[in-house]
């Protein structure tokens, strides 16, 4: 007989639609072996795509990978070029299994800081996937939550200026329609491996009703299966809006 997996446990009619995960604790990982940082980079690398891949078996309609922050332009200059190094070598080496899988890739956040090579890469990588219609991977990278709302901000302000919406038309609509995130699915779950419990500047409009899950492994130790533990405790939590317990269940 075959051992029960872990993945038959999960409703796939009641699915997170959209899942972001941040995924710390890549230079924790590393120390504690005694390695470099960009060490833990580069195995996390494999947690990308078992998550990933575990996503696109699920069929998840949309996941959110929070890659770099603004913030992180700050670290020391030869994590940073590391990382950016892994990036090209990823994104390039990755398309074909992106293919396979019939994975869509999209970026989100200020990718103009990014170097000219990631920019090419992650360009290629955007026009070679762009035909596919199941997973939506989108990668943010040099992405935060205050330089989003401010462009949105700056982006409403031109719009009100040149007179194509009137103040009063700024609607919750139009404000979403002005984050990077417009035309994806609401965020349901969001997930924080490394053991922190903050959001770091993610998401921090699109996290308004998602179920945040937090968890110590570390993310160059995390796999797919673990990922399906999130969702499986995800589909135990009673969702309210606003309401109460009594409205929800007599829907
Ligand atoms: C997350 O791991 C990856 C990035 C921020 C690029 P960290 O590099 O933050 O690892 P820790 O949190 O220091 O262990
Ligand atoms: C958040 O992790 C950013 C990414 C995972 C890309 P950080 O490690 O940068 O967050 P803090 O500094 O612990 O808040
Ligand atoms: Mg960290």
């Amino acid at each position: 007989m075959t051992q029960p997996q872990k993945i038959d446990n999960i409703d796939k009619a009641r699915l997170p639609k959209h899942i972001a995960i941040i995924m710390d604790g890549n230079g924790r990982w590393a120390q504690q072996q005694g390695k470099d940082r960009l060490f833990g980079h580069f195995h996390g690398v494999e947690s990308v795509r078992s998550v990933t891949e575990g996503a696109a078996e699920l069929g998840v309609n949309c996941l959110t990978l929070y890659a770099f922050s603004t913030e992180n332009w700050d670290r020391p200059e030869n994590e940073v070029n590391g990382l950016m190094e892994l990036l090209i070598k990823t994104i390039h080496g990755e398309v074909p299994t992106l293919n396979k899988n019939n994975i869509r890739l999209f970026t989100i956040g200020d990718t103009s800081m990014l170097p000219k090579e990631v920019r090419g890469e992650l360009q290629l990588a955007l026009d070679k996937t762009a035909q596919n219609d199941g997973l939506k991977l989108i990668l943010a990278l040099s992405y935060s939550s205050h330089w989003e709302i401010t462009a949105a901000v700056k982006n409403i302000a031109e719009e009100v200026q040149s007179g194509k919406i009137a103040i009063e038309q700024i609607s919750d609509k139009v404000v979403a329609d002005h984050m990077s995130t417009a035309g994806f699915p609401t965020l349901e779950l969001m997930i924080r491996t490394g053991g922190e419990h903050r959001v770091s500047n993610f998401l921090l409009y699109q996290l308004a009703y998602a179920e945040l899950y937090f968890t110590d492994i570390q993310w160059p130790a995390y796999r797919k299966e673990d990922l399906f533990d999130a969702i499986i405790d995800f589909q135990k939590r009673e969702r309210r809006f606003g309401k109460t317990s009594e409205q929800v269940q007599s829907r």
